[in-house]
């Protein structure tokens, strides 16, 4: 039997709900895989600012370094938007994100036959759409120095270095090879210098792999191409923020935010998360789509674990009760037969793994 030890970070709003689903899911994994799980519960963003006044406590990055994987929920909410930036969510989430080192983030867009009709796009532009969107995490205006904020004026700095670049190019031409061989690098190079390195030491690494196509596209044409023509992309290779709003927009070509999962890699630990946010208006009120965060832990099963036999337990599981017309309230339009809740859901998910 293989043991792993999980940090389970279900954080705000909606977070303690759909984690809870996707544990539901990896026991009726454990179950028929033979394998055992032993969670450990961390506390980020508003709550562990309640809690300790900290978004990220110590603890929390101890937990997760101590650990095989780290399975997250969503943090942030209203309620503490107006406190100082470092004591903020979303502050913590990006400390975390760099103690961990991880600068690899994975953002699957893969639309399910099933809820073809989800999308607001034509069936036709988006059935068989597979991206993967490859998102440098820890760098870019996100961290780059100097930034700051006085009465009249705010600044942040987009800086890449070439061994930033370096590094999540491998891991976008690695990630390419196992798929359809193709690397969209997109940037900014018509105007800024940061986004000419990146062109340039993008172009450098391809020369390592002859099999895959590279191709570059400025920003602004991508977001265009998304939705004209989004079965043109394979992989997304790309800085954070621009990662950050391509990757929303890719995941409403698949119908809801609620589907899509993510993982975050590095040299150490990785972290699985949806990639929506806690949505606090919906918060505790068992309506919310725990579907990210199943695909998300199934994610975390392939590339943190090794175990694939589990991951495509879990993915057909997802299917199958799509398949079926179970679905959550944000698809309830969508040739639903049963409009499920949170945990409804989680249950037939779970159910179908343990057949
Ligand atoms: C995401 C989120 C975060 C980001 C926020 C919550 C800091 O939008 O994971 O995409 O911008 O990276
Ligand atoms: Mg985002």
């Amino acid at each position: 039997m293989n043991k792993y030890k999980i940090a389970l970070i279900k954080g705000d709003g909606i977070g303690p709900e759909i984690v809870d689903e996707a544990v539901k899911v990896l026991d009726a994994v454990a179950s028929c895989c033979d394998l055992h799980f032993d969670y450990e519960e961390a506390l980020m963003g508003g709550c562990a600012y309640d809690i300790t006044g900290d978004p990220l406590p110590q603890e929390t990055i101890t937990t997760s370094l101590n650990s095989d994987a780290v399975l997250f929920g969503a943090i942030g909410g209203e309620k503490w938007d107006n406190l100082p930036r470092e004591k903020r969510p979303e502050s913590g989430l990006l400390r975390f994100r760099k103690e961990l080192g991880v600068y690899a983030n994975l953002r699957p867009a893969v639309v399910y036959d099933e809820l073809i009709n989800a999308s607001s796009l034509k069936p036709e532009i988006i059935k068989g759409v597979d991206i993967m969107v490859v998102r440098e995490l820890i760098g870019g205006i996100y961290f780059g120095e100097p930034k700051g904020r006085t009465e009249d004026k705010g600044w942040n700095t987009m800086v890449y270095t070439r061994s930033e670049i370096v590094r999540i190019a491998h891991h976008a031409f690695k990630i390419a090879q196992k798929r359809d061989k193709r690397v969209c690098s997109i940037d900014k190079a018509n105007v800024l210098d940061v986004s000419q390195l990146w062109r340039d030491v993008v172009t450098e690494v391809s020369a390592e792999y002859p099999d895959v196509e590279l191709s570059h596209m400025y920003v602004d044409n991508a977001a265009m191409q998304l939705v004209l023509n989004p079965k043109q992309f394979d992989v997304m290779l790309t800085g954070n923020i621009f990662g950050d709003i391509l990757s929303d927009e890719a995941s409403m070509l698949c119908g809801s935010i609620g589907l899509l999962p993510s993982a975050s890699i590095g040299d150490k630990i990785g972290v699985y998360e949806p990639i929506h946010g806690s949505a606090p208006d919906i918060a505790g009120q068992g309506i919310a789509n725990p579907i990210a965060t199943i695909s998300s832990a199934s994610m975390m099963l392939r590339y943190a674990l090794g175990e694939n036999e589990a991951a495509d337990k879990i993915d057909n599981a997802i299917k199958k009760a799509l398949s079926k017309g179970y679905r959550t309230q944000d698809l309830a339009q969508f040739d639903a037969k049963e409009v499920c809740s949170t945990s409804e859901i989680g249950s037939i998910i779970a159910n179908y793994i343990a057949r």
